[in-house]
């Protein structure tokens, strides 16, 4: 059958019902050292013409050793994508027998080995590569499945649902099946063979179904599962308290696997999880690194409702599951910790990395309507962006009305695969909101600019906001965005007011105004003269916020503003004045500006002593440089990083003594701890010590934290601040670190990173140099990104080199990589294509590159699709 070479788009208006539908299948897998044999026996039906051959999805890793229909050997054919079957009739049973070699799939989709250890991953389109199937979300069946290995490498044998017999099979092999009760999508299939220990826990559920948990792992990293396990548990009643849901088996299995793609991975009853989302201890996990580790769990767990229960018709639909997800681990996070921090974590996660694919050459809306490889649209659009559109949701009809259309939602569609227009008309229907425009954030791409004006007449002020969006690539025209917008008052004393408002609605956290218009008015009535608005409280909307508050106003407001963000947003506003400022003076080659916003404004900060450690540090912490530089016309990397490093070195300059009289009193006392007190205290003390590492005697004191920290949160804060420095001691504690880490991948990745983010000017001939370390590999994406993405991504200056050696190097790895794992060679694209907006002699070397990677004739699709896209613009 011929087949197109490469994969074509596919398009959200063309969607069909599947016409071969399977039941009830029947998976056994003979797992061996040199490849794997599996039996897949469906029961199927077929819709449509009958006569027509049936067309099964089949990967390219697949060898078709048999195929039979209803015990019958059937005529079959193998086109590069599909495996055709005559003679299929109605339906039946189909036998299909397939061989594959899971030791050399580099790609980390379908079934691989990491370590010694079998394992798959399914999610979007893997299963392919495990049997020909209809390989798409909306066909769901029931699963039994029969695993046989050799015992002594793969005693442990895993797969969905509940555990139905094992035993021995005679020279040293065994076996175990499995049955999952739940019909599922064939993407949260799985099963795992190796040699794995575990921890176990149980769980009694609200109606008291007592569940085993189990975490399995290498045996070496036993000793890291507990946060995960703890995490688990509180994901688990948190889901109950909250949503009334109820984990619906009685086991559940996670495995933490050292080659892992994505994060990790929600499988009914087994969750598949990359050792970094799973593993943590005090000595090899940062504070951050446990939050994440809660979070991902979360994650998974609630998955097994909104994605394993309910699940996606097809793939367009994915933030119908991703974003309610994130959404909702986003609170389960905020209710866990503190939910002020938590939101600008989220918001900081949105302008430094979704706010730049939404303004590039690959912004697509929340709910895509094309594609050619979905792995490409796994996004920070379709996750944190779809999580914000559940968020509105959530604030414009509120929180009750939002759990009614949770029950709804679940009343309707338990056991179905459906679309965000499904759970969009459950949320109406539970609330009685009109949601029709609204749903404009699932098909329009690109953020809003919202500008905020004010015009005072007699005792009334009246706030101005207008909206306006943006063209992005095949959407040349915007309509107006549906959104809920928050914002308070706070009068001269600092006391928030609360004046009467038309059109507007006054709620605990503020006054929610629901913008509709391009251009729209509030009236407040009686509003005392020198009172000053808070606007986008809560970030109550993800867009970008233009708004004609003074810096006397910003420096008010974070003195005396009681919403977190209005208060964080503040100070951001003012340090970034201050950084552009600066910027600009230094392109222009003029003296930097005398006025120093910012700076100025920190004074009161140090004085606050009611202020928490915690929020203190996110209020002292600049934009990064990422998010400064979208708000520049034309970037000019150099200059807007040697602009921060002059803010930040007149910060350490003008508050060395209450820096580091602050530091010596956050100090711990006692041992290492992980309440939220001892973590908050070395959240301020470690960024103070990057301050303090800029004044003379940093190194001293830099080092001295090195060698009393017993956690890794302290000594990587002091390993990176020995990494930016030209400190004597910097050869031998980064050789200290090596040392240390050597044995621990994940602590391993982070010596990698800390270098590839060092701000120091040879970080990109480093970068070239660390690539060649022994200890590194393109075949692990943790190491592959340590080094890599971390350098790309969040290295700004030094990825934009002006050797133009960071675009060079970032083109050569993407093809080095997209011989062994095009996905993740795919995910490293997006930083040269952000080429539009780069002074011009970068832009040309970037699009040099984006054409060298784009000759390559063996390119795969995965990297097509985003490399094109790219030199487009
Ligand atoms: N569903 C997983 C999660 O968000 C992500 C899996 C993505 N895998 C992939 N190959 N695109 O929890
Ligand atoms: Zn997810």
């Amino acid at each position: 059958e011929a087949q197109a070479e490469h994969k074509v788009e596919i398009f959200l208006a063309d969607y069909e019902p599947p016409k071969t539908v399977v039941t009830d299948i029947r998976l056994v897998f003979c797992l061996f050292d040199t490849h794997a044999d599996i039996t897949a026996t469906s029961t199927f039906t077929r819709n449509g013409d009958l006569a027509a051959p049936m067309v099964l999805d089949a990967g390219d890793m697949l060898e078709i050793v048999s195929v039979k229909l209803d015990g019958v050997a059937a005529r079959h054919s193998r086109g590069k994508r599909t495996l055709t079957v005559e003679g299929a009739g109605a339906g039946g049973t189909l036998e299909i027998v397939t061989r594959i070699k899971p030791q050399d799939n580099t790609k980390l989709e379908g079934l691989y080995r990491s370590g010694g250890m079998f394992c798959t991953q399914c999610e979007a389109e893997g299963f392919r590569q495990i049997t020909a199937f209809p390989d798409r979300p909306d066909v769901m069946a029931r699963y039994a499945v029969r695993i046989e290995a050799d015992k002594a490498s793969c005693p442990v044998l895993l797969s969905n649902g509940n555990p139905v017999a094992s035993g021995g099979l005679g020279e040293g092999r065994h076996f175990a099946e499995w049955e999952d009760p739940f019909p599922k999508p064939s993407y949260l299939f799985a099963l795992v063979a190796g040699d794995l220990g575990h921890i176990t826990d149980h769980f009694t559920t609200a109606s008291g179904r007592r569940v085993t948990l189990n975490i399995y792992a290498d045996p070496r990293d036993l000793d890291k599962c507990d946060h995960a396990m703890e995490s688990l548990k509180r994901s688990m009643r948190w889901d109950e308290e909250v949503y009334g849901l109820e984990y619906d088996l009685d086991l559940f299995n996670i495995v933490a696997v050292g080659d892992f793609n994505m994060g990790a991975m929600e499988n009914k009853g087994l969750n598949v999880f990359n050792t970094k989302c799973v593993l943590a201890s005090p000595e090899t996990a940062t504070d951050r690194d446990y939050d994440s580790v809660e979070g991902i769990i979360g994650h998974e767990y609630f998955h097994n409702w909104t994605g394993n229960r309910v699940t996606c018709r097809d793939w367009f639909q994915l933030s119908l599951k991703e974003g309610l997800t994130v959404f909702r681990d986003q609170e389960f996070s905020a209710d866990m910790g503190s939910r002020a921090v938590k939101r600008l974590d989220d918001v900081r996660i949105l302008r430094s990395h979704q706010f730049p694919e939404d303004g590039g050459p690959l912004a697509h809306p929340v709910r895509p309507d094309r594609y050619v490889e979905i792995n490409n649209f796994y996004t920070v659009t379709v996750y944190n962006k779809g999580a914000e559109v559940i968020r509105m949701m959530h604030r414009l009809i509120g929180a009750e009305a939002f759990r009614k259309g949770m029950d709804l939602y679940f009343a309707r569609h338990d056991g179905q695969a459906v679309t965000c227009d499904d759970f969009a008309a459950a949320m109406a229907d539970a609330s009685g909101k009109d949601l029709s425009q609204f749903k404009r954030w699932y098909s329009q791409a690109g953020t809003p600019v919202l500008s905020v004006s004010r015009a005072r007449t007699g005792n009334d002020v009246i706030v101005t906001i207008e909206q306006e969006t943006a063209p992005t690539p095949g959407q040349p025209v915007k309509e107006p965005f549906h959104m809920p917008f928050l914002m308070g008052w706070v009068a001269t004393d600092g006391q928030a007011i609360t004046p009467v408002v038309t059109g507007g609605d006054w709620r605990e956290d503020g006054c929610l105004l629901e913008v509709r218009e391009g251009r729209q008015s509030f009236t407040f009535k009686d509003v005392p003269e020198g009172a000053v608005p808070s606007l986008l409280r809560g970030f109550s909307a993800p867009v970008r916020l233009k708004s004609d508050l003074t810096r006397e106003d910003l420096a008010f407001l974070l003195r005396y503003d009681s919403d977190p963000f209005a208060r964080w947003e503040a100070a951001q506003t003012l340090a970034r004045d201050q950084v552009l400022g600066v910027t600009a003076a230094l392109i222009e080659g003029r003296n930097a500006p005398a006025d120093t916003p910012f700076s100025d404004a920190v004074e009161s900060l140090f004085a606050d002593k009611a202020l928490d450690p915690a929020f203190l540090a996110e209020l002292l912490t600049l934009p990064g440089e990422v998010e400064l530089g979208q708000m520049m016309e034309v970037l000019e990397p150099g200059h807007l990083h040697e602009a921060r490093e002059a803010t930040l070195n007149d910060l350490a300059t003008r508050y060395e003594a209450e820096m580091r009289a602050r530091y010596d009193s956050l100090r711990p006392k006692g041992g290492y701890k992980q309440d939220g007190a001892a973590r908050a205290a070395r959240r301020l003390a470690n960024l103070l010590l990057q301050f303090l590492a800029r004044r003379p005697g940093g190194d001293a004191l830099v080092k001295a934290h090195y060698e009393a920290a017993d956690n890794m949160t302290d000594r990587i804060a002091a390993l990176s601040a020995v990494s930016d420095s030209d400190f004597a001691c910097r050869g031998a504690i980064l050789a200290d670190f090596y040392e240390r880490s050597k044995d621990e991948p994940l602590v391993l990745d982070k010596w990698f990173a800390v270098q590839a983010t060092s701000r120091r000017g040879d970080t990109v001939q480093k970068v070239r140099e660390l690539s060649r370390h022994p200890a590194f590999t393109l075949k692990n994406p943790n190491r592959l990104r340590s080094l890599v993405s971390s350098f790309t991504m969040l290295n700004q200056a030094g990825f934009h080199d002006p050797s133009g050696q960071g675009y060079r190097f970032l083109a050569e790895t993407i093809l080095a990589v997209d011989k062994i794992n095009p996905l993740i060679a795919a995910r490293l694209v997006a930083p040269l294509g952000r080429w539009a907006r780069v002074e011009p002699a970068r832009q040309a070397m970037m699009l040099d590159s984006l054409r060298f990677i784009l000759d390559e004739p063996k390119l795969s699709d995965d990297v097509r699709e985003l490399a094109a896209k790219s030199l487009k613009g």
